[in-house]
């Protein structure tokens, strides 16, 4: 029998001994009992002070529900005698811990700040019946939500996920969408690749012609970029984001604790910027919009020039931005056009470097002093580790975890991020999956027996390890059906590697959890890899 099959009888064979409890991620501590708690007219959520943070913490929940029951739940500051959720501030506790106790009479939910009040939420919701995620009103439904005794907190504070809008573009609504589902999961970094090769994506008002030019390419590549011969696709491809959309996803992320880290590409992927502006590459262009995937030889200059259009840049960037990390990119620059530029030599020269490696170096502590005198700190790919360690660096190791592992020795945090593990863009069924690039197998089991720290690390590099993202790269992803088949449920994995204790974690536990995670999915109607049902 293959082993798909065997894994659907094991699924059927435990539904049986199904808990009534399916939490993703696995809290810390979680006792059942007996008994449900009814969500009804008259419940009333009661919080400790009429405090914005936890009415706003609340309200995401709130109108999610009453947008499914057809009422909302009434918020009052009064004590009540019966049928509420009572939320209340504890000092003591930790940032992101929740502590939950639902009895039959009420439930109470304790945190130190509205960000453990909103994952308090976030659980309730998942407790309650799927029919919560849809946006039509359910009509003889009863909301339940079962007796239990919850302590929770992560094991990580980085908890990301990187979507890449510039190969593809994805519409604001799109993204607003997946911001929700991060949160349904209790992640909380949203890392937005805004700019690459294929296309720049957020408006600069200063630099207009990054979108008007940027933001488009007139040709595309069809198939694989190792194909041959090479197929184009002729029309006109592109999309950005103006200031005000960005405006309105960073507040609607924030109201779901999800920091935004914003991606802008340097040195390397920067053809769509110097497409409008070739007076900051090397040669002087003329350049276009990439249509195909991979590396590229023209990259910026690091004349003077340039590091104050990049300067400009970032100021609009860090304003619309309230996350203290920017990334800045730092991966895949080659260095062929700096060894044949004056003024890069000459720069080279200025400042006593003898190989181009440390030129990288020089322009990435160059930004992040910049940044750093904003009170912004900086992320890289581990690149930027190449020609010695920029100053006060945060790593993302993707090229395995060679990168973090040297970084966090070093002193450096660091985002694991490895590609064996985390990106979401290859496929996840075996040979004849239709999505996802067939080189590399990332099953659902591969992505969830991950664990960021690794072994060699002591006590002391461990805790440089801030926490892990998966990465969603979509050169050869195109529609939202595409997007939701990528991410669920390998987001589902993810966040138990980022949030539950190790000891905790069992796949074949997780696998029953998701079952019932995906009746959610299913009223949320995602398009998600159905692996487990339809084998
Ligand atoms: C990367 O995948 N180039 C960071
Ligand atoms: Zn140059």
């Amino acid at each position: 029998m293959m082993k798909a099959q065997i894994l659907i009888l094991l699924l059927l064979f435990t539904t049986s001994l199904k808990a009534a409890v399916s939490i993703i991620p696995i809290p810390q501590k979680c006792v059942e009992r007996k008994g449900n708690f009814i969500v009804n007219e008259k419940t009333t959520i009661v919080i400790p002070e009429n405090d914005k943070d936890i009415r706003d913490a609340i309200s995401v929940w709130n109108d999610l529900f009453t947008t499914a029951a057809g009422f909302p739940l009434e918020i009052t500051t009064l004590k009540q005698k019966t049928n509420f959720i009572q939320c209340s501030l504890n000092a003591s506790l930790e940032e992101e811990t929740y502590k939950l106790k639902v009895s039959t009479k009420d439930i109470r939910i304790e945190a130190k700040t509205a960000k453990g009040i909103f994952y308090a939420f976030q659980t309730l919701r998942q407790l309650l019946p799927p029919a919560i995620e849809g946006n039509v009103r359910v009509e003889n439904i009863e909301w339940n939500i079962p007796c239990v005794t919850i302590e929770d907190k992560p094991s990580f504070s980085y908890r990301g996920m990187m979507l890449d809008v510039s190969r593809h573009f994805i519409e604001k609504e799109d993204i607003k969408r997946y911001i929700d589902l991060l949160a349904f999961h209790k992640m909380n970094v949203f890392h937005w690749h805004l700019t690459d090769d294929q296309g720049w994506r957020i408006e600069i008002k200063k630099y207009p012609k990054l979108t008007s030019i940027g933001g488009y390419r007139n040709k595309t590549i069809v198939g694989y970029m190792w194909d041959n011969p090479t197929e184009w696709d002729t029309k006109r491809y592109g999309g950005f984001y103006t200031q005000e959309d960005i405006k309105e996803v960073v507040a609607y992320a924030q109201k779901r604790f999800v920091n935004i880290i914003p991606e802008i590409e340097m040195p390397g992927h920067s053809l769509s910027a110097l497409a409008a502006y070739p007076e900051y590459s090397c040669t002087g262009g003329p350049f276009e919009v990439e249509g195909r995937w991979g590396v590229f030889n023209d990259i910026y200059c690091t004349k003077e020039e340039t590091f104050k259009f990049l300067q400009d840049v970032l100021d609009e960037v860090i304003a619309l931005f309230p996350s203290e990390y920017i990334h800045l990119g730092g991966d895949e620059a080659p260095r062929i056009r700096w060894r044949n530029c004056v003024h890069c030599q000459k720069r080279m020269e200025q400042e006593h470097l003898t190989k181009e490696a440390e030129l990288q170096t020089y322009f990435i502590n160059r930004i992040e002093n910049y940044l750093n005198e904003k009170g912004k700190k900086i992320i890289g790919w581990d690149e930027i580790l190449e020609g010695g360690i920029p100053q006060r660096a945060t790593v993302m190791s993707w090229r395995g975890e060679k990168g973090g592992i040297h970084a966090a020795k070093a002193g450096y945090d660091v985002i694991m991020s490895p590609n064996i593990y985390m990106y979401l863009n290859n496929h996840q069924l075996g040979v004849n999956d239709k999505i996802g690039i067939k080189k590399r197998l990332i099953s659902l089991k591969k992505v969830y027996d991950y664990h960021p720290v690794p072994a060699e690390l002591d006590k002391k590099a461990a805790l440089h390890v801030k926490g892990v993202q998966a990465n969603l790269w979509t050169e050869y992803l195109d529609t939202a059906e595409e997007f939701d088949y990528s991410l669920y449920p390998r987001m589902a994995a993810v966040a138990e590697v980022a949030w539950s204790l190790v000891e905790n974690k069992s796949y074949d536990n997780f696998c029953i959890r998701l079952m019932d995670i995906e009746k959610h999915y299913d009223a949320f109607g995602l398009s998600y890899c159905k692996m487990i049902y339809d084998k």
